[in-house]
């Protein structure tokens, strides 16, 4: 899984199953090869010009009215039928095939960060306060990219490509509320990508099993008895209990979970007392836990709870413990991932980098628990420089745009036969 190097280990031309249905890797695709290359180096001048505008105008989960109409009125250009207020405020397009076969739907995000962003760029951010410092401008034209690339191949087409421009992924809700809304329905297999600065633009990855992390909350609040700093034992301090429940909650990676399983248990936040003098009458803690697999997302929950009661009963105090579950492990199916990274290499050649599976948390799980499905990494590393998502300064090469147009269309019509 973890830096598994899949180009190698995909064959050009064979059979590969996706779910329950036999989908070939006909030679005919070959024919689409040049036609997909053609028109996304036709289409890259307008998307550049489409993620510019996106950029400028960045808009917070659930608030992307004005994005969701640059979506439409691009899917209107391109003669595309598409649903608007799905989940709120994500928008659906549908392209048909001229041949009958299995329904794909392909997911971009839409939505931006709390972010002041300072890259000084023209076309920065006019939103105080708002930035797509995690490249979902370049999902939504990335994804109007492949639109254009499959509307225009639709009447060689099989099946059915639903395109999913969803909100609100940020707060890891918008996937939940698009479903909620029936995107999914209907729908055989699912492709999703995010880009990774870490990687170099014309770069991709693909990552077996679990690639994206299961991402629970919790908030404890320690309750004791106040008192003065002076007399201690005149009351049952919660910091002291705070303290010892921070320490003990590191050793549920490092004594309880198995080494070989990936497990991360951040405490993020401390609030509690007031003054020097006053032993404060509760501390509340904020946290997070990720994890890769069900099993360790329970015994990670099972040891954080266990954790809390040994040490109220140790110091005196009454913990409440308040768990947010969240977002599923985000895992790609087998299947699904070796079609589409035939696809992917049979468009742009040998372009998958190793990469391994990441701790931070996408709600694209959501889709991938309902049907089969693979999530592409996009190289999105510009040359010179180290950026990173949810910075202020991060700039994405827009090089991975047209790119990643192009090896999701390859990858969609591999999937679709
Ligand atoms: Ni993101």
């Amino acid at each position: 899984m973890a830096g598994d190097l899949l180009a190698s280990a995909v064959p050009r031309a064979a059979s590969y199953t996706i779910g329950a249905s036999k989908v070939r890797s006909l030679g005919h695709i070959n024919d689409f090869r040049s036609a997909i290359a053609g028109l996304a180096q036709d289409e890259e001048p307008a998307l550049i010009a489409i993620r510019r505008e996106l950029h400028a105008h960045p808009e917070l989960a659930f608030e992307e009215h004005r994005t969701a109409g640059v979506v439409a009125r691009e899917l209107a250009r391109l003669g595309i039928s598409a649903r608007t207020g799905v989940g709120r405020t994500g928008v659906v397009g549908t392209i048909q095939g001229g041949r009958p076969g299995p329904v794909l739907a392909l997911r971009g995000d839409m939505d931006a960060l709390p972010i002041e962003e300072r890259t000084g760029l023209a076309f920065a951010s006019q939103n105080p306060g708002r930035m797509h410092a995690c490249g979902h401008d370049v999902h939504s034209s990335t994804l109007l990219g492949v639109a254009a690339i499959l509307a225009k191949l639709a009447p060689q087409m099989a099946g059915t490509v639903r395109l999913l421009f969803q909100p609100a992924e940020e707060i890891l809700g918008g996937a939940a509320a698009m479903i909620a809304d029936g995107a999914l329905d209907g729908v055989d297999v699912a492709l999703g990508f995010h880009n990774h600065p870490e990687m170099p633009v014309g770069t991709f990855g693909a990552v077996r099993g679990a690639t994206y992390a299961a991402c629970d909350r919790f908030r404890i609040v320690v309750r004791g008895v106040s008192g003065h700093a002076a007399y201690p034992h005149t009351t049952v301090d919660p910091i002291v209990a705070a303290a010892q429940l921070v320490t003990t909650l590191q050793t549920v990676v490092s004594r309880e979970i198995g080494p070989l399983d990936p497990c991360v248990v951040t405490v993020g936040a401390i609030h509690g007392g007031t003054v020097h003098n006053i032993i404060p009458d509760s501390c509340e803690l904020l946290g997070t836990v990720r994890t890769l697999s069900a099993s360790v997302r329970m015994q990670a929950e099972a040891a954080v709870r266990r954790i809390c009661a040994g040490t109220d009963a140790t110091l005196r105090t009454v913990s409440e413990l308040h768990w947010a579950p969240g977002v599923p492990p985000t895992v790609n199916d087998d299947g699904v991932l070796q079609t589409a990274i035939a696809g992917v290499t049979r468009q742009l050649g040998e372009v998958l980098v190793p990469c391994e599976a990441s701790m931070g948390a996408e709600d694209f799980a959501m889709i991938a628990e309902r049907v089969p499905s693979f999530v592409l990494r996009i190289g999105s590393g510009a040359a010179g420089r180290n950026d990173h998502l949810h910075n202020s300064h991060y700039q994405p090469d827009e090089a991975c745009i047209g790119l990643g147009a192009q090896a999701l269309a390859g990858a969609a019509l591999e999937l679709l036969g």
